[in-house]
């Protein structure tokens, strides 16, 4: 079997950094075909450096990449400000978006999606790719079942942009799937009460000391449950990615969550 082409965009940001590197051990199945930057003029000497070390060209001009012919999946790990922009472009272009940047909204998530069917290529949307926080938002669901008062805490690095996090709306989301009635916990509009996302009041942490932390809290008569994952390295994160990028091959549409695909 032929292997997949992948470009990383946000080449030079802490997740992308590690993808190049996993790609590049992961050489049985894909060819890393360019890592994509916003500015080469930003670009340190040092990391240019490292990039003809690895023989992987570096570039900023996505556009190019896209319309070459030679792309079949875009890894997009930018910012909030980019990824639609960029994941939009890749589809257009034939090219399939496996996005973990977080920051888009529900208008953005369907306009991709219909953008992924009318092309029948596929796109995949994960929000986190680290199996134990899959499991968290599983198991976050199945208490709904059960549970009907519940908040969201979630803790991140200070650098993050986005907030509340992709992981806790794409949580409160799941909850309110499958919970049999709406929330019963009690929730005023104060600011130090949290933001409800699908009636799920999240509260966000960013402090120096976290990668990125979830903790899920039911509360019941005489009892609480909490679920609560943490990562505490981004390589939590990788073989998620390499694992949509083998999946992506087949899809025609797009998946939001990888835990729709395990
Ligand atoms: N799905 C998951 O499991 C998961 C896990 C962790 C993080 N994330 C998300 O992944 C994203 C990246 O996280 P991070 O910690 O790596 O952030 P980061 O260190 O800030 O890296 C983001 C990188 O993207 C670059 N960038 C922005 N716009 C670009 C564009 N148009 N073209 C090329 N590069 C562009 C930035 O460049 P500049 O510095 O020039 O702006 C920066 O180098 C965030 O959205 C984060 O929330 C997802």
């Amino acid at each position: 079997m032929s292997k997949a082409r992948v470009i990383v965009v946000g080449a030079l940001g802490k997740m992308g950094k590690n993808a190049v590197e996993t790609f590049l051990l992961n050489k049985d199945k894909f060819e890393l075909q360019a890592a994509v930057v916003r500015n080469m003029g930003n670009v340190s000497h040092e990391n240019k450096m490292f990039f003809q070390d690895i023989g992987i060209k570096l570039t900023d001009n996505l556009e190019a990449e896209l319309q070459s012919g030679t792309v079949d999946i875009l890894v997009e790990l930018t910012t909030p400000d980019s990824v639609f922009v960029n994941s939009k472009l890749a589809l257009k272009n034939g090219v399939r978006p496996v996005i973990g940047a977080t920051g888009l909204t529900d208008a953005d998530i369907e306009e991709l999606s219909k953008l992924s069917k009318k092309n029948s290529i596929g796109c995949i949307l994960a929000p986190n790719f680290s199996i134990g926080a899959i499991l968290m938002m599983k198991f976050s669901a199945e208490a709904a079942k059960y549970m009907d008062r519940y908040e969201i805490i979630e803790k991140h690095h200070e650098q993050k942009l986005d907030a509340p996090s992709g992981t806790a709306i794409k949580t409160a989301k799941l909850i309110a799937k499958y919970a049999k009635t709406a929330n019963q916990s009690s929730h005023t509009e104060h600011p130090s009460r949290g933001q409800l996302h699908y009636g799920v009041p999240i509260h966000s942490l960013r402090l120096q000391g976290f990668v990125a932390s979830q903790e899920v809290l039911f509360g019941g008569q005489g009892q609480t449950l909490t679920i609560k994952h943490d990562t505490i390295d981004r390589s939590s994160f990788m073989p998620g990615i390499m694992f949509a990028c083998e999946k992506i091959m087949s899809l025609n549409t797009l998946v939001y969550g990888l835990e729709n695909l395990l």
